[in-house]
């Protein structure tokens, strides 16, 4: 495990391109691998988490040939898919193992591909982190749909799938979570009848439009009147109907707007700075992040530009700003998820008291991020307190700094650094490599930056 330093430092000038997005890439890989014909997959996202996409697929058959990566972590492939029905491996014999390392995408939507199939036994296992991940969201619809999984105590991995005939359901996701939710759509590919996901609040939809662009048959649409609730997406219905075989996937993975979240926020707070960031994947159900930055008063401007790989990508400039607290509704969690942390981090050096609440779903990520944020911020000298579902931060002018375990979390590690730069004292980041798990360059980024 490494340690850094991130001492007091400033401005952030300059621009960058931050590194491809981490969802649509082991999206664009899966699909790929299920599709006929070869995928041509330009600026995938070359870090630990989508190399163990790439590493399953090859293991189910696929055949993968892969560039160097690029400074800014992307490299090209091209996936020779083996079909929608092609991974048969384990039939009759020892069940093939996958390993998914941390990578909670790939536990969560493989199964869906796999259900389905007409023999095969797999199982899906990974790091210890991941061990602690519930996987019962995705047992219970597959099981509904007639699918043969089991996991270590009903909820936890390793989890076992052997493949079986499925039908289609309508499945009321009890929380919005996309993995679930493409998970489900996945197996729909291949069930018997139309299978539906209902979802209390849409959560990022690139399975949707990736399998559209492949040729399967899916349509989504907001059911009734929506909700206005502030920054919230009204409820969506996605109907999947079953498919012999998916087209090739064509795309350039944009931005990840995740990653590009950290060096945002860390323009926000560091006096003096201006940082524009290039290319960054703008999909409406992953950019919760600006309406509430927005809200705290945060000089950010987006330039849209040309979509590419059917998704909405642009150029985002944010300049240091006085920030106001906020309070996050729990319609917006969905569409802010893996940036609350950085919500609490701008809450520490706003005015007044930031609350987030409605997120419990924040305590099955990589590190129960209720408790880990919360621990960081006090940590550091910032005065929080965690709830059932979220948090309030008391801003207090900024952080003192400190000492921090990223607990194996990538985002908590990169939330070290930022308030390290942006600390009077500087912060210890014991655990910096986990980083590398979605933003490999990420120390590298920053330090060009700061000059
Ligand atoms: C992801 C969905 C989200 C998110 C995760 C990536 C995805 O998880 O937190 O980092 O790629 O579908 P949930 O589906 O559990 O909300």
């Amino acid at each position: 495990m490494s340690s850094a330093r991130f001492v007091p430092a400033g401005p952030l000038r300059g621009s960058l391109r931050p590194p491809p997005d981490k969802s649509i890439s082991h999206r664009a890989a899966l699909l790929a691998a299920m599709a006929d014909g070869e995928s041509p997959i330009s600026r995938y996202l070359d870090s630990a988490d989508t190399r163990a996409t790439l590493d399953a697929v090859r293991a189910l058959g696929a055949t993968v040939e892969t560039t160097e990566a690029d400074p800014s972590g992307a490299l090209d492939l091209s996936v020779a898919g083996i079909g929608m029905r092609g991974p048969g491996a384990g039939a009759g014999a020892e069940p093939l193992a996958i390993d998914v390392g941390n990578a909670g995408t790939l536990l969560r939507l493989l199964p869906g591909w796999l259900a389905g199939q007409a023999a095969g036994e797999w199982t899906l296992d990974g790091d210890e982190s991941i061990r602690r991940r519930p996987v019962d969201r995705v047992v219970l619809p597959l099981r509904e749909m007639g699918a043969n999984v089991d996991a270590r105590d009903e909820r936890l991995p390793p989890l076992s799938v052997k493949g079986s005939r499925l039908h289609g359901i309508s499945y009321r996701l009890p929380v919005a979570s996309a993995q679930v939710k493409s998970c489900i759509l996945l197996a729909g590919l291949a069930a018997e009848g139309e299978t539906e996901v209902i979802e209390p609040a849409p959560s990022r939809d690139h399975t949707e439009r990736m399998l559209a662009a492949a040729g399967a048959r899916v349509t989504a649409e907001t059911p009734g009147p929506g909700l206005a609730v502030r920054g919230a997406l009204p409820p969506r219905r996605i109907v999947v109907r079953p498919a012999d075989r998916l087209e090739p996937v064509r795309l350039s993975v944009p931005g990840d707007f995740s990653s590009a979240a950290f060096l945002l926020v860390a323009a926000l707070v560091i006096p003096g700075s201006r940082v524009r960031l290039e290319g960054v994947g703008l999909n409406p159900t992953r950019v919760g992040l600006l309406g509430i930055l927005n809200r705290m008063g945060a000089a950010i401007e987006v330039e849209e530009g040309i979509p590419s790989g059917g998704e909405p990508q642009g150029a985002v400039d944010a300049r240091h700003s006085v920030l106001r607290a906020t309070r996050v509704a729990a319609g917006e969690v969905p569409l802010t998820i893996d940036e609350l942390p950085l919500v609490a981090l701008a809450g520490a050096f706003a005015e007044g008291e930031t609350v987030v609440g409605g997120a419990q779903e924040l305590r099955h990520k990589e590190s129960d991020r209720i408790a880990s944020v919360v621990a960081a911020i006090r940590a550091l000298g910032g005065e929080a307190e965690a709830s059932e579902d979220g948090f309030a931060i008391r801003g207090v002018g900024g952080l003192r700094g400190g000492q921090i375990d990223s607990q194996g979390d990538h985002r908590l590690a990169m939330l070290g650094a930022i308030a390290g730069l942006a600390s009077r004292d500087g912060v210890e980041v014991d655990g910096m490599d986990a980083a590398s798990v979605s933003y490999p360059g990420f120390e590298r980024d920053l330090r060009s930056l700061v000059g």
